[in-house]
């Protein structure tokens, strides 16, 4: 295919859902990218979020191969060892649990929705303040302190935050706090209440006798970098433990090393009730995983909930090939370190370039507000071989692989001065 036909293709074939940079990527290494005209890139912004390794990590890649040489799939209805060996080590990782396999983090936040309705239709408060269920599973007994009347069955409603970003598909939108994504798509499904972010009094204003869950993502990605509190974050859990409500945490974009540990909930001495995850978990193939906590994990029973290729064989030897590189090359640890490493940098930039107002984030996930918009730099970056991304218009988004190394991160911050350097003296100037 011609350059150009490629292009045209794009144009007349595919929907234009997304604003596309007019560059062909061929070829992927770690850290790097080339072009079809064999120019290398440095890339900080590897798969928004999917390539934690960086690109074509070669175990990710041997784990791919082996598999699809034995068996490509083989459907939900019987059993594989990938699925099993992964479950497992998810499990350990985290808490108590089961899991359930998906394929993106929009689907894995509807599975966490629909668990939330039914966990909500199945538990109620009786009128001495103990907690039961309706149905065979057991939640909690002990009573409630000063609860006395009858919640009933049919809690379905979910508080979600200003900012938030949880998917595009209807009910996971409808969970999003930005009315920019909501806009067009009216009516949306129905029980989700949005409150302002860090803020523990809006919470409790907005829990009713309907409330079953509180979903958040603990530090927003696509609203800007922004970190849940830990004070607002121990408050949450209290407060889901005493009124008997799920505390759903979206690790979609902080999961799987991201800010230096394996789980972002890990940074904030909490224990989530349901975990999402998806992005980086399959090193690039497609996944997404609803980690419930034991008590309520047997709630969705067969014919309630379901996913053709959820955790299909190849995608779970990839993701448990991630998983123990990260161990083996002790990534969160280089997280931590190259994270420090970066931030010291950038904040040196904002030092020198009133234009940049904050710089905020952990491990390596990094944004930087600007006083200015930043699809100037965006584009100044990717012509001098450096990928990032600009969220939320203004912020900044830098999210390189965790086995980023401090030569990389010179390079890029080299690069990402001269663009900031030259758009400041632009704006100067007219
Ligand atoms: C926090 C969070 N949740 C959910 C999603 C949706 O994930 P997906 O695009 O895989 O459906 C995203 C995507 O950016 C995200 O950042």
């Amino acid at each position: 295919m011609k350059l150009q036909e490629i292009f045209d293709s794009y144009k007349e074939n595919i929907m234009p859902t997304y604003t596309k940079a007019p560059l062909i990527f061929v070829k992927g290494k770690g850290s790097r990218l080339w072009d079809i005209h064999n120019k290398q890139y440095l890339d900080f912004f590897p798969g928004w979020g999917v390539g934690n390794l960086g690109h074509c990590h070669p175990k990710v890649m041997q784990a791919v191969r082996d598999q699809i040489s034995k068996l490509i799939f083989i459907p939900n209805n019987y059993h594989h060892i990938p699925q099993a060996k992964l479950a497992k080590e998810l499990i350990f990782w985290n808490y108590p649990g089961k899991v359930f396999f998906c394929n993106s983090g929009a689907e894995a936040n509807e599975g966490a929705i629909k668990l939330s309705r039914k966990f909500g239709a199945s538990t109620t408060l009786s009128a001495n303040g103990e907690r039961t269920h309706l149905t065979s599973f057991k939640v909690c007994s002990e009573p409630i302190e000063g609860q006395s009347r009858t919640i009933g069955k049919g809690r379905y409603e979910i508080i979600t935050f200003q900012g938030s970003f949880h998917g595009r598909t209807l009910a996971a939108l409808a969970a999003t706090g930005q009315k920019k994504y909501q806009e067009g798509f009216e009516p949306l499904p129905e029980g989700f209440k949005t409150v302002k972010f860090n803020d523990i009094e809006e919470v409790k204003k907005a829990i009713t006798d309907k409330t079953a869950a509180i979903m958040l993502e603990l530090i927003q990605g696509e609203g800007g970098i922004n970190a849940a509190r830990q004070d607002f974050v121990l408050a949450l859990r209290k407060i889901c433990d005493e009124k008997n409500l799920l505390l759903i945490i979206d690790e979609v974009q902080t999961g799987v090393g991201r800010t230096g540990k394996l789980f972002c909930y890990q940074h904030y001495g909490i224990t989530p009730d349901v975990m999402t995850l998806a992005k980086a978990l399959g090193g690039g193939l497609p996944i997404g995983v609803m980690i419930v906590k034991k008590e309520i994990a047997d709630i969705l029973q067969p014919g309630t909930h379901a996913s053709t290729f959820g955790g299909g064989p190849v995608i779970c030897k990839a993701a448990l090939a991630v998983l123990r590189a990260i161990q083996k090359e002790k990534l969160l640890a280089n997280t931590q370190e190259m994270g420090e490493y970066l931030f010291s940098k950038i904040n040196g930039l904002k030092d020198k370039y009133s234009i940049i107002k904050d710089v905020r984030g952990l491990g390596l996930m990094l944004g930087m507000e600007l006083g200015i918009e930043g699809k100037m730099i965006v584009t100044k970056c990717q012509e001098s071989g450096l990928l990032i991304n600009c969220t939320h218009d203004k912020v900044l988004r830098l999210m390189p692989a965790l086995n980023i190394t401090k030569k990389e991160i010179d390079k890029a911050v080299a690069i990402l001065e001269k663009a900031i350097r030259d758009v400041s003296m632009a704006g100067k100037q007219s």
